[in-house]
């Protein structure tokens, strides 16, 4: 089967990202560099880390418009991959009941748990500014690369 684009550049990007943090045991730089290689390769419309603290998640590094700096347990996409410790897909953002709108260009989005000893220390959040831009691809590479961290 022929590689789509997409994967051709996630898999140059996994590339880029373990050179970047080999060596580096700095979560927060590492995450910051993630950040930038996706943000950049894909002009997503918003890009970022958000980490649990105590029963919250809050805002890491991001490139993107300003966006919402608390997120509640179960509450909105990130909350809700939190909870549940798994990937979420959402084609339409209008369409995922409870969506936290932090901006409203936001189309579509897909939240990646970040998961260390079973439970999940932080989520990568994409947010694009066009429908349907995430599947299972987007997930299974995301997934791959949360892990190098
Ligand atoms: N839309 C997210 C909130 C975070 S912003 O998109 C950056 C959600 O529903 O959890």
């Amino acid at each position: 089967m022929t590689k789509s684009y997409k994967s051709a550049q996630y898999e140059s990007l996994i590339k880029q990202a373990r050179a970047v943090m080999e060596g580096e045991p700095d979560e927060l730089a590492n995450q910051a560099n993630i950040v930038a290689l996706l943000h950049r390769t894909f002009e997503f419309w918003w890009t970022g880390f958000y980490r649990v603290v105590g029963d919250e998640l809050v805002l890491g590094p991001f490139q993107g418009p300003v966006a919402c700096t608390r997120i509640g347990h179960g509450k909105g996409v990130c909350g809700s991959a939190w909870k549940r410790k798994e990937t979420i897909v959402v084609p339409n953002v209008h369409q995922f009941e409870g969506h936290i709108a932090c901006s409203a260009e936001s189309c579509s989005e897909i939240v990646v748990p970040v998961i260390k000893n079973g439970e999940v220390t932080h989520v990568l959040d994409i947010d694009s500014s066009t429908y349907n831009t995430f599947d299972h691809e987007d997930k299974t590479y995301l997934e791959e690369l949360v892990n190098l961290i």
